[in-house]
């Protein structure tokens, strides 16, 4: 049985104001617009299927808050358990929310999602879980497919691809997808925006210290002349609020990452940019609160 809530097939969306401002053809990869709000429906859907076909009895990942979201909704249409763990208070309220209404399982940890990271590995191991974090293969899989969407779209490869950088999963999954598209080695620059303060950054998404997917991300980032662009929090608010007064596309904070590094980056003039939006802004109506009043 193959397990979907309709995911993927998001809308490319043009951004006029934001083009003229930063001098490029800037297009925006919404999607929030998915079924749980976020980029991780496409791999969930993978991930889940080839679960319930292995004979899983459950599913377990750590998470900052979209994985769980995803993991419980896709769950729960495979009749199979979710049980998700988050850093103690690290989960915006809206994501904490969609998991205990699907009916998932939160185990909060003392530490911090790298610490969550390294626990639902061993629950895997131990309890007969599949594990659902990035380090499964499906879940890449999956997430690969949003490269192709983006190819058909804009009728060919853009010049650059933005989006942010946490564990670095969406980057190793869109590299994988463009490649297989008829354009042999060649890829977009990867142009990846992470956080400075990775640990406590407002942009809950992304608190994330150590990447597991860091060499693999470096060998992206050199095949496509790519590059990290390390923002500060105040750069990561000012994209926030400027996709959605200048666009109206309201994602949650980390989601704009892509926006702000280029913004700080300013790709060459008249390039053709995609910056992939990775979540909605309702998931997290606390950092509205705390940063718009
Ligand atoms: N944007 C959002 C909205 C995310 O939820 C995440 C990661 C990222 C960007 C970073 O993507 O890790 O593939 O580089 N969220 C994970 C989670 C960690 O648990 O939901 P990445």
């Amino acid at each position: 049985m193959t397990v979907t809530l309709g995911e993927g097939g998001t809308p490319l969306l043009a951004a006029p104001r934001l083009s003229e401002q930063l001098g490029v053809e800037l297009w925006l990869k919404w999607d929030g617009a998915n079924p749980t709000g976020s980029f991780k429906d496409r791999g969930m859907a993978v991930a889940v299927t080839r679960a319930l076909e292995a004979g899983a009895t459950g599913i377990v990942c750590a998470s900052t808050g979209n994985t769980a979201a995803s993991a419980a909704a896709y769950a729960a249409r495979a009749g199979l358990h979710a049980v998700v763990l988050t850093a103690r208070g690290g989960a915006a309220r809206g994501k904490v929310a969609q998991v205990r209404a699907a009916g998932g399982e939160i185990r909060e940890v003392d530490g911090s999602f790298d610490d969550a990271h390294r626990e639902a590995r061993r629950l895997a191991a131990q309890e007969g879980f599949v594990n659902v974090n990035s380090i499964n293969p499906d879940r890449i899989e999956g997430q690969s497919g949003a490269a192709a969407e983006v190819v058909e779209q804009l009728g060919g490869l853009p010049d650059v691809l933005a989006l942010p950088f946490g564990g670095g999963g969406n980057t190793v999954a869109y590299a994988q997808g463009f490649t297989g598209l008829g354009f042999g080695e060649r890829l977009p620059r990867f142009l990846l925006g992470e956080a400075a303060r990775r640990r406590d950054t407002f942009a809950s998404a992304i608190r994330i210290v150590e990447p597991v997917h860091r060499a693999e991300v470096d060998k992206v980032l050199e095949r496509s002349g790519g590059s990290v662009v390390t923002l500060a929090e105040e750069q990561l608010e000012h994209a926030w609020k400027t996709l959605v007064r200048e666009e109206g596309l309201f994602c949650e904070p980390a989601s704009a990452a892509g926006i702000a590094a280029v913004e700080a980056s300013r790709p060459e003039p008249g390039s053709r940019v995609v910056c992939v939006i990775t979540g909605h802004g309702l998931k997290d109506p606390d950092a509205v609160e705390r940063a718009m009043g």
